[in-house]
């Protein structure tokens, strides 16, 4: 049986990755939703089925061979993978050496190991003679250091320097690689993340995940490097550039008290 182009969306079963599902649903594009909640992932499944055809697999990203078994599942189903949308992420609010480690190393885990893995699968497997797309999420808090998210922080800065530096290396084959940052967006992110003060005290500069998700699916459609949602998102990124740390850091800090 020939294969048919799918876009994989990895933290598909809420927030932003579930509106990028709903997002590339609305353009025709057949989707290959993956995350660990099984029910989540069959509701939305039989909820876009009526528009594209839609395919799911209920994984764990900590695991280091699950981005194996994912593309291992396309193939057994005649799915080429076209697109693919690193989102599953997590942060973990708190002060370093008070957080258990543990929550550390998951973050690093599942931000990045993850994303380098399903990277990597996709660009190896996926048919070379179809046009592709890597899409990156990574996050405002890539453009400086974030105290009491240090290590999220961090884990944004790798992948927003891993999609810049892919971006160039594939300058010359069909593949468009972007990075989607944005800043505080309506999600399920905060409950784990212990970040609900937070939350409410910055919620005025709070995006909708749907919006998030229409400007990154076009971005990387577009070919975009990087994609920065909303205005005050775009000031945040350019000031971070523009001053020192030293400078910025500080006010960074005011946010996440
Ligand atoms: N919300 C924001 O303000 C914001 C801002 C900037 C960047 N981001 C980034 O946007 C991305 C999406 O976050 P979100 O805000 O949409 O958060 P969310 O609502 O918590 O969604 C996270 C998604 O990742 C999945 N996931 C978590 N751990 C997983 C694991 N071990 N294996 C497989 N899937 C896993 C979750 O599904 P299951 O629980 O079902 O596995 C869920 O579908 C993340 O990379 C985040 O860092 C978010």
């Amino acid at each position: 049986m020939p294969t048919k182009n799918f876009t994989l969306i990895t933290g598909a079963s809420k927030g932003i990755g579930k509106a990028m599902a709903h997002e590339c649903a609305s353009r025709g594009m057949d989707l290959y939703l993956v995350a660990r909640s099984e029910n989540l992932l069959q509701g939305l499944a039989q909820e876009l089925s009526s528009k594209v055809q839609v395919k799911f697999l209920s994984t764990d990203l900590f695991s280091p061979d699950a981005p194996q078994r994912i593309f291992e599942f396309a193939t057994q189903h005649q799915m080429n993978i076209n697109m693919l949308v690193n989102n599953a992420g997590m942060g973990f609010y708190g002060v370093f050496h008070e957080t258990d480690l543990q929550n550390h190393i998951r973050v690093m885990q599942l931000n990045m190991d993850a994303c380098v893995r399903m990277a990597h699968e996709f660009l190896q497997r996926s048919d070379k003679k179809e046009k592709r797309y890597l899409l990156n999420v990574a996050s405002t808090a890539a453009y400086q250091p974030v105290p009491n998210m240090t290590i999220y922080a961090a884990t944004k800065a790798f992948m927003l320097f891993f999609s810049r530096g892919l971006r160039h290396e594939l300058r010359k084959e069909k593949v468009n690689v972007t990075a989607l940052c944005p800043g505080g967006t309506e999600s399920d992110f905060f409950g784990p993340a212990q970040m609900e003060e937070v939350v409410k005290k910055n919620a005025q500069f709070m995006m909708k995940a749907e919006e998030v998700a229409k400007l990154g699916i076009n971005g990387v459609l577009k070919n975009k490097s990087v994609v920065i949602p909303g205005f005050t998102n775009k000031a945040g990124a350019l000031s971070a550039k523009l001053f020192p740390h030293d400078m910025v850091v500080p006010v960074a800090a005011k946010f996440f008290d």
